[in-house]
């Protein structure tokens, strides 16, 4: 059995890859990007920054190659993104003109997508574009053109490759301000005749939160507009969190704990003790999902294996993190286990 087995009339299982998988450097991960999983997303290559890092210049070599990979697997091809604040190439900051803005989304958003029609199978067209209060984020895309950027990457994309299915992607969309938040846009760009398919909930989750519940209502929120739901960015983080120690505030700058032993509990493996709750923690989740299974189309780890995982150097750098469901050695996890083998 294999995860994608497991899960097989639900919702697809995917994994996010990166250049050694791409290049084929890393043969256990491949291996195991085969036997488990159905789906991939580019961790970081399609992004703004390397796919169109000059007004007039892109790079395809790579992803092209990660396109490649997915097809002769016969897997669903997932595009990570259109357009985000974040990862930005330097070029756009300086765009002040809406005008020009239109044009260079515009042009952004058809030739990517143009390109990989009927390729990539699902697009996240627009990445992260809510504040904490679901307020519009301040962004040189919202400076220059407001909420409009949204409706445009939309019309946009569905122009480019009328069958991909189009996704706006978020964190922390548990919140009921921030999924009020994104009721509003999905409505929005509905009365406005955009076509928006599904709401992509990231899902760095820990071991303490979000609760069950706080997810499951945005389960229920999202499918009541007619959109599907995926799970774009799945992982549990066992350690700290420095928001919530005294005195710190989200997403400052955590330099000050690097190397703290209090902030890496675990630099030599997870206590049994540990290994159990976060079994526990994804069993919980996995009951969630397959009980909404018709409202799911896809499961997304945010890596392969933990010594891949961006949460060994996020917020804090260089600590040791587990919250995948492969070892570092690409053994299959307690986690693992538990979860193939739950009814
Ligand atoms: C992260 C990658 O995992 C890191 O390797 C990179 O340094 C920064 O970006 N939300 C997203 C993802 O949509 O693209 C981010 O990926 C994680 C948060």
């Amino acid at each position: 059995v294999s995860l994608k087995e497991h899960f097989k009339g639900s919702f697809l299982i995917g994994a996010a890859i990166n250049d050694s998988h791409i290049d084929r450097s890393d043969s256990l991960g491949i291996q195991l990007l085969k036997k488990e999983f159905n789906s991939i997303t580019p961790e970081n290559i399609m992004k703004w920054m390397y796919v169109h890092p000059e007004k007039d210049s892109y790079f395809f070599d790579t992803t092209d190659k990660y396109v490649a990979l997915g097809q002769e697997n016969g897997m669903y091809i997932v595009g990570h993104n259109l357009v985000w604040h974040s990862q930005l190439a330097d070029w756009v900051n300086p765009i002040k003109d809406s005008l020009e803005m239109a044009s260079v989304l515009k042009e952004h958003i058809n030739t990517i997508a143009s390109r990989y029609k009927g390729k990539i199978d699902a697009w996240d067209v627009v990445n992260e574009a809510l504040n904490e209060d679901g307020t519009l984020r301040e962004s040189v895309f919202s400076n220059t053109m407001g909420d409009g950027f949204l409706e445009l990457a939309f019309k946009e994309a569905a122009k480019a490759d009328p069958d991909a299915t189009l996704i706006y992607n978020d964190y922390n969309l548990w919140k009921p301000e921030k999924r009020d938040g994104v009721v509003r846009l999905v409505k929005k760009l509905q009365d406005n005749g955009a076509k928006i398919d599904e709401v992509g909930i990231q899902a760095h989750w820990s071991l303490e939160g979000p609760s069950i519940e706080d997810i499951e209502n945005s389960i229920i929120a999202f499918s009541e507009l007619g959109v599907k739901i995926s799970f774009t960015e799945l992982d549990v983080t066992v350690l700290p969190n420095p928001w919530e120690l005294d005195g710190a505030a989200v997403n400052q700058n955590y330099d000050e704990f690097e190397g703290d032993p209090k902030m890496n509990p675990y630099p030599n493996g997870l206590p049994d003790s540990v290994k159990l709750k976060l079994s526990k923690r994804y069993q919980d989740i996995f009951n969630l999902f397959t009980k909404h299974k018709e409202k799911i189309s896809r499961v997304t780890f945010w890596g392969v294996q933990d010594g891949q995982s961006w949460l060994n150097n996020w917020p804090i750098n260089g600590r040791t993190n587990y919250p995948l469901f492969f070892d570092r050695n690409y053994q299959p996890k307690k986690v693992y286990t538990d979860i193939i083998s739950a009814k």
